[in-house]
């Protein structure tokens, strides 16, 4: 409930072109930055250099150009030569060859044959060089489009593509039968946007219940599952029904945010399970910071600290 609360604070706060000037000036700062303990820097090199020292300790990575809701061709065109671009930079730099990216970035908000258009530029030439690429979930009105957009692609034979369910949206469960059917990846998350009692439950122990179910189904029928979360409980949860199940360790992965509960990473990696770190970077870093902040108030008390100690 309080949770519920803050995210939809920080809904609105993210909207604030006052506050975004004010984070823009100092959050990225070198190399203190408030902002920098979740995003990996502004520009590709910061990310790849990162993203080095995290594999070099036996991390697996997914990289996020930062950016959503464009709202011209001209700027969807823009981020999707921008993330062919990175594919390149990726292959040469030799890390990982797996990104994350939101569909409203590559023009979903302008027409979905556009978006569609860029999302297969994106995975031909990924799929030349062997990447993975999974579309992230935007808020409910995006729900149907997404699934419909991934659905589309994987039929006309892109298979390098997987997908994410909230399990906060009361449909998720249905959506994961369809998923599972078509064979597609799924990472599972509780869900970051401030979504109303009409689309999504609202307590914790309900959208903790639904996440428990849906991993179950993954462990149990999913393609190479990513179980995405910082909760020690859901964590326990997923150690315990693969030692019910005898499910081996290399079937499914744990995925967390970068500069997030880094001790839990850790704790699995030295335990031998897969962890992947999600890596944002990018200068339209806000709306994702702003997240960050709704899911976890305290965190502005780091902020707060961050700009004091600047002074
Ligand atoms: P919960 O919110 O219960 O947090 C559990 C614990 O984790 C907290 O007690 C705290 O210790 C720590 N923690 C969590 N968030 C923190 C924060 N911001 N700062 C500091 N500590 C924090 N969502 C979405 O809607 N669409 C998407 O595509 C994705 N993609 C995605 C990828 C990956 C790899 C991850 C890990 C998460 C996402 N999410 C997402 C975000 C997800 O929906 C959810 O909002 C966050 O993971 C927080 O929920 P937890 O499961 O961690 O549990």
């Amino acid at each position: 409930m309080l949770q519920a609360a803050s995210r939809a604070v920080f809904h609105l706060l993210a909207g604030s072109e006052i506050l975004k000037r004010l984070a823009s000036r100092h959050g990225m700062a070198y190399p203190e930055g408030f902002a920098r303990r979740f995003i990996a820097g502004e520009s590709i090199d910061h990310a790849i250099q990162t993203g080095r020292d995290l594999q070099s300790r036996g991390f697996l990575l997914t990289l996020d150009y930062l950016g959503e809701s464009v709202a011209t061709v001209e700027a969807a065109d823009a981020a999707t030569r921008e993330y062919l671009r990175l594919l390149d930079i990726i292959v040469a730099s030799g890390i990982e060859r797996n990104i994350s990216l939101k569909l409203t970035q590559l023009g979903l908000d302008v027409d979905r044959a556009t978006c569609l258009d860029n999302l297969r530029r994106i995975l031909e030439r990924g799929g030349l060089h062997d990447f993975f690429v999974r579309v992230d979930m935007e808020n409910s009105p995006y729900t149907d489009v997404t699934l419909d957009i991934v659905d589309t692609l994987w039929r006309y034979d892109y298979r390098c593509l997987g997908v994410v369910l909230q399990s906060y949206l009361y449909r998720s469960e249905s959506d994961l039968e369809r998923v599972l059917l078509l064979g597609a990846r799924v990472r599972l998350v509780k869900g970051a946007y401030h979504e109303p009692k009409s689309v999504a439950y609202q307590t914790r122990g309900e959208v903790n219940a639904a996440f428990v179910r849906m991993m179950k189904a993954l462990l149990d029928r999913g393609h190479y599952p990513a179980i995405a979360t910082h909760d020690p409980e859901m964590i326990n949860a997923t150690l315990a029904y693969a030692t019910e199940r005898r499910i081996a360790s290399d079937r499914f992965e744990f995925q967390m945010l970068y500069g997030i509960r880094r001790d839990l990473q850790n704790s699995l990696l030295q335990g031998g399970y897969r962890v992947r770190v999600y890596l944002p970077f990018g200068q339209q870093w806000f709306p994702y910071f702003m997240r960050r902040l709704g899911e976890r108030p305290a965190n502005v008390t780091f902020v707060i600290r961050s700009l004091m100690h600047e002074r």
